[in-house]
């Protein structure tokens, strides 16, 4: 290249890099792999991965992090796991916007956001452990939001639905939330959704374990506590400083389940059928569904767990593993703001970030 084109190529260069996003990658699951597909598409044109990592292994080198196969590749090879040398990645990139992507479930790296903010880098997550565990880490949150840095948490509820979004502009329009209630968990949402008393519980959660619509501990899902996180999530973010402590959990695992290894519990699963037929057989007596239902109301008292719906019930009429918000507010008072559709699913769930990261720039 002669001298002058040089020079000409250097002001194309800096535009590139002020419209790049330098991105570091955490979590090469089932959501991190569906994120590095996105990252072959024309729509993901700005990101520049600079850094990935599982639990075990990282990978900085730019020739690696370009293979399509990376996700395989750090299962067997790369650099042992040091957050230090993925953040050194970062600062050594020329571009200026410089983001971290948590598509882990990993609280000991959700505890360390904040830290990430503080220091100037953006974060976008999936993992709700910070955001919708203790009170006092979603308040170290909030502070170190201060400087500029920004949280793109859209991939904590509903994957790739719009709903912490759409509970942020009614708050900056002055509206207010008043109720919240819904089925935030596609899981559970196919359970009750399916259930009808004709096949016993314990058949349908191990169809539905085998189809990948459950946690490989199907408890993940029924202890209620990931919809608790959500419920959290949103709470806060419509204003109400809720403690982790002060949302009422029932779950469905019965107390002697709580315990016992993976193996002990798919091989017990018979011993959910009995209670839930009973419930089951009640609710249909009054006319009435099941669903696993979380719930704030305007005073902030938070429950998740099962709840008996007539059948013109919103969420009565839910298909699948679909989610469904309802948010009552003193605008939308008369009808409750429904916001309704597949709520996991690693594609959503990928676009849900990668929509986080492209609001950067
Ligand atoms: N799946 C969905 O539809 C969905 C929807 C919405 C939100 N989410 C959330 O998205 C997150 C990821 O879910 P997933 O289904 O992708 O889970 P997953 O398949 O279990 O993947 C988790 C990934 O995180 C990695 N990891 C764990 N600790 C790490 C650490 N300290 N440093 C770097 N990587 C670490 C794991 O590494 P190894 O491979 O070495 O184990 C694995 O690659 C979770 O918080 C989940 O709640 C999932």
């Amino acid at each position: 290249m002669s001298a002058v084109l040089a020079e000409e190529a250097k002001p194309s260069a800096r535009r590139e890099a002020a419209s790049a996003i330098a991105v570091v990658l955490l979590g090469t699951g089932v959501v991190g792999g569906a994120f590095l597909k996105l990252l072959n598409t024309p729509a993901a044109a700005a990101l520049r991965l600079v850094g990935a990592a599982n639990s075990r292994r990282q990978q900085t080198e730019p020739a690696k992090l370009a293979e399509r196969n990376l996700r395989e590749q750090l299962k067997a090879s790369g650099a042992p796991r040091d957050d230090a040398a993925l953040l050194a990645a970062l600062d050594a990139s020329d571009i200026a916007v410089k983001v971290i992507v948590d598509a882990t479930a990993s609280a000991e790296l959700a505890a360390r956001h904040a830290e990430w903010l503080a220091r100037g880098y953006h974060v976008v997550t999936a993992n709700k452990s910070l955001g919708g565990g203790e009170l006092s880490g979603w308040r170290t949150l909030q502070a170190a939001l201060a400087n500029g840095a920004r949280y793109g948490d859209a991939a904590t509820v509903g994957a790739g639905l719009p709903v912490l979004s759409t509970l942020r502009r009614l708050r900056q329009c002055g509206d207010a939330l008043l109720t919240l209630e819904g089925v935030f968990s596609g899981s559970l949402s196919y359970l009750f959704n399916s259930y009808d008393g004709s096949r016993p519980f314990s058949v349908l959660l191990r169809e539905a374990r085998e189809r990948g619509y459950t946690e490989p501990d199907p408890r993940a899902d029924l202890s209620g506590e990931d919809v608790a996180r959500k419920l959290l999530i949103l709470a806060r973010n419509a204003g109400f400083a809720l403690g982790a402590d002060e949302v009422q959990v029932e779950g469905l695992v019965p107390e002697p389940l709580r315990a016992v290894d993976t193996g002990q519990f798919l091989a017990r699963l018979e011993e959910l059928d009995e209670p839930l037929a009973a419930r089951h057989a009640e609710a249909r007596a009054r006319g009435n569904v099941l669903r696993f239902l979380a719930r704030l109301n305007q005073r902030g008292h938070a429950r998740v767990g099962l709840s008996e719906v007539p059948g013109n019930h919103p969420a009565a009429r839910l298909y699948g593993t679909d989610n469904q918000f309802a948010l009552t507010t003193t605008r939308y008072h008369t009808q409750p703001l429904v916001i309704q559709g597949p709520g996991a699913g690693p594609e959503v769930t990928a676009q849900a970030l990668l929509g986080d990261v492209l609001a950067l720039v």
